[in-house]
């Protein structure tokens, strides 16, 4: 087997030039066959598609197989020629000339021996689970969805900048945060009060894990104009919903001198694009999670590419909440924040298509976001998708300094923290606006899976970090 190089399953299922010898390596997938013959689907994660090995049971008697340890989840390399198939379902199959174990996988202990595993129990071997079809795929997916991102943005003229994951500042407000600390568990430096003195800490200040490189992306528009942030991000909320992570991707563009209007326009166009790269990408991955999943999942994906969103402020959207058929579990009335109940209705049932909210109450968002003329809105904008609610978050920014510090004041939020955010404002301030995409949501929205646990290999979620 030494001087022949091996091919990757997908590139083999893809080969016209049949009739030669090729080696191969993967996992077994299945293994069947009679006293005849055997038949292994070799799967090495190449894409969604196995190869069929055809042992000759003189050669391979399944004695021999079962002994040598070719057993579903085995590493196993085989050599033999690759040809026409004679079967239905593939194109091409090797006849197998020799077959060598790497790593058996005891089919009385093996977890994946048998297929057809919930979605929870495989939440429990997160580890095992990428070996699945259904996380092969979602993988590639999320493979697939963060390269169209970077390539969207290098080819709309953005710069990637690494926003820190470790933060001194924790004023954005967005949710709880996690504290980075090297202090003592047990006996913490106290101060005279009798709190814990992180100026002995190891940045000599209190830190946390991010929730959002929004203030730094904002930095950095100042002087680059178009960049984008694409990193993990940390909330300690403790909301056991399917579609909250404590740990989870964000990806924040920020536009210098983009208004509201400009912001709503790329959010849509970005979203959009990625959707058909993924149409255009992953075929065998989607029809897959459509047919085992979600038979309206193709459909639904074509739907956003062909079609614009619906714009609307929030005002015009508690209009129609409030005169809705439907009973709501919470009541919704101007000045409240909607619920995913909410946002449902209006994208699911009323305009059925995607929806951006613009214009809410100011009391109910973040500091930074422009005040509108009226003074009791701001220019932000929710981005709405079916079976997800708010896939976007974003705004145009305060860039007055007078009003952004006003707004800080009312809303506790410490200016002394922020004196290097409020520098943007006070050196060359100039319009801009940008958004955050929960990348997990976006990976829910195109494959049609039903738990953000399930689209990020190692959920992190309230008393869950087993791996
Ligand atoms: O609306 P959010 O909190 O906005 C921000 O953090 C802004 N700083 C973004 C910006 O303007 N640059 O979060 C943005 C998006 C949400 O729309 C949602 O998709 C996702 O991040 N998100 C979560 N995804 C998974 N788990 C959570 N706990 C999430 N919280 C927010
Ligand atoms: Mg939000």
């Amino acid at each position: 087997m030494s001087d022949l190089r091996k091919t990757s399953v997908q590139e083999l299922l893809r080969s016209t030039d049949l009739d030669r010898e090729v080696l191969v390596k993967g996992w077994v997938r299945t293994r069947r066959g009679n006293k005849y013959v055997q038949f292994i689907a070799v799967n090495d994660g190449s894409g969604f598609n196995s190869i069929q090995v055809v042992a000759n049971a003189e050669q391979f008697p399944e004695e021999k197989l079962k002994a040598d340890g070719v057993e579903n989840g085995a590493a196993i390399a085989v050599r033999g020629r690759l040809v026409a198939s004679q079967g239905k379902g593939q194109s091409v199959e090797i006849q197998a000339e020799e077959i060598t174990v790497y790593g058996s996988a005891d089919p009385t202990t093996y977890p994946l021996q048998k297929k057809g595993h919930s979605l929870e129990f495989l939440r429990e071997i997160a580890h095992l689970r990428p070996r699945t079809n259904t996380f092969g795929a979602v993988l590639r997916i999320r493979h697939a969805m963060s390269f169209a991102i970077h390539k969207y943005f290098n080819d709309h003229g953005y710069f990637y900048i690494h926003t820190p994951i470790i933060t001194g500042s924790d004023a954005e407000g967005a949710g709880q945060m996690f504290r980075v600390t090297t202090l003592s568990d047990t006996k913490p430096p106290l101060n005279e009060a009798g709190e814990v003195d992180y100026t002995a800490d190891f940045f000599g200040k209190a830190t946390n894990l991010t929730v959002s490189g929004q203030l730094e992306g904002e930095v950095a528009a100042m002087a680059l104009g178009k960049v984008y942030t694409f990193g993990p991000t940390f909330r300690a909320e403790n909301s056991n919903t399917a579609r909250h992570l404590a740990e989870f991707w964000m990806i924040e563009p920020e536009v210098a001198f983009n208004d509201l209007q400009d912001n709503m326009d790329l959010a849509e166009d970005f979203l959009r694009s990625l959707v058909r790269y993924a149409l255009e990408h992953c075929p065998d991955d989607l029809q897959f999670l459509n047919d085992q999943y979600d038979k309206e999942l193709l459909n639904r994906l074509q739907f956003v590419v062909d079609n614009e969103f619906k714009r609307l402020t929030y005002t015009e959207a508690v209009e129609i909440l409030k005169s809705a058929k439907q009973k709501f579990e919470f009541p919704v009335d101007w000045g409240t924040d909607l619920q995913s109940e909410h946002e449902r209705y209006l994208v699911e049932k009323h305009f059925k298509k995607p929806v951006i909210l613009t214009n809410y109450p100011k009391d109910i968002k973040a500091f930074y976001m422009k005040l509108d003329e009226d003074g009791r809105t701001v220019r932000a904008m929710d981005v709405l998708f079916p079976g997800i609610g708010e896939i976007i978050g974003g705004s145009q920014r305060e860039e007055d300094m007078q009003k952004l510090t006003q707004r800080m004041q009312e809303m506790h939020v410490p200016e002394e923290d922020l004196w290097w955010y409020l520098d943007t404002r006070r050196y060359g301030s100039a319009p801009h606006a940008g958004f955050g995409l929960g990348f997990e949501r976006l990976i829910l929205f195109i494959t049609g899976m039903a738990n953000i646990r399930d689209v990020i290999p190692f959920p992190r979620f309230p008393k869950s970090a087993e791996f």
